[in-house]
């Protein structure tokens, strides 16, 4: 987690105060003054993170830059309202797998000021205890955990070194991320992610900006119980899914 100079309760009303006049033209529209009150505030926190998807794809700012402010965004949101905007009762009654992660994107509810193409895509993780987002690494990507409910081991690497077979490994993080907790990933810094469900069930709000420059993009699964090289770090082996899932999910 980051520090950051508002608190969740300050961004809020700060953010409220500006969008009061939407808000209330809204509510005159709409008729419904609940959905016009939280529905704004999380329209907003999407289109600051979508400028910072667009930032870092165009090499505005850093990938370093990316992982801190998306931090600092996630740090700012009120859980319950960004819940409510992915309609989370809904996603948390899905059946969860017993192995690995249940991937559902809920779509957005349209609303004045958020863009209706984000640049970034996202998801929603549901797990149930003991089961992992099984470790893996990202080519040509940055992407965001926020803990929406329960209990994670999160574990994080920096990918120091790559040859066909394998990854260098440097362990960074290795502890409890509980609710409104958040973790980024870029190619600079922590770049491999395992979390495993330590409580019933847990969920996961995932945003990931793809293809930040040419070359492939996407996941890389590799298995971190690999060959101490010394100096903390590890000989990871690069494993297909299948592999990945079978040990960790
Ligand atoms: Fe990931």
């Amino acid at each position: 987690m980051t520090d950051s100079s508002l608190s969740r309760r300050e961004f809020t009303s700060a953010t409220l105060q500006s969008l009061l006049t939407l808000a209330f033209l809204e509510t005159l529209s709409a008729g419904d003054a609940f959905a016009a009150e939280i529905q704004p505030i999380a329209a907003q926190w999407l289109k600051d993170l979508d400028e910072l998807g667009r930032d870092v794809k165009g090499e505005a700012i850093s990938q370093l830059a990316w992982q801190k402010k998306v931090e600092e965004l996630f740090a700012k949101i009120e859980l319950s309202e960004l819940m409510t905007f992915l309609d989370f009762d809904k996603l948390s009654k899905m059946e969860l797998r017993s192995r690995g992660e249940r991937s559902m994107r809920p779509v957005f509810p349209k609303v004045e000021g958020l863009p209706t193409e984000l640049v970034f895509g996202h998801q929603v993780f549901g797990l149930k205890q003991g089961t992992s987002v099984v470790p893996h690494g990202h080519d040509n990507m940055c992407t965001a955990f926020l803990i929406l409910e329960g209990e994670f081991r999160g574990r994080l690497y920096d990918r120091l070194e790559d040859d066909e077979e394998s990854m260098i490994l440097k362990p960074t993080v290795d502890e409890t991320f509980k609710v409104g907790q958040a973790s980024t990933i870029s190619e600079k810094k922590d770049n491999v992610h395992w979390f495993k469900a330590n409580s019933d069930r847990g969920f996961i709000f995932n945003i990931h900006v793809l293809n930040l420059h040419a070359g492939k993009t996407g996941r890389v699964y590799v298995d971190p119980n690999g060959k101490q090289i010394g100096d903390g770090k590890i000989r990871a082996r690069k494993i297909k899914s299948s592999e990945a899932y079978k040990l960790y999910g």
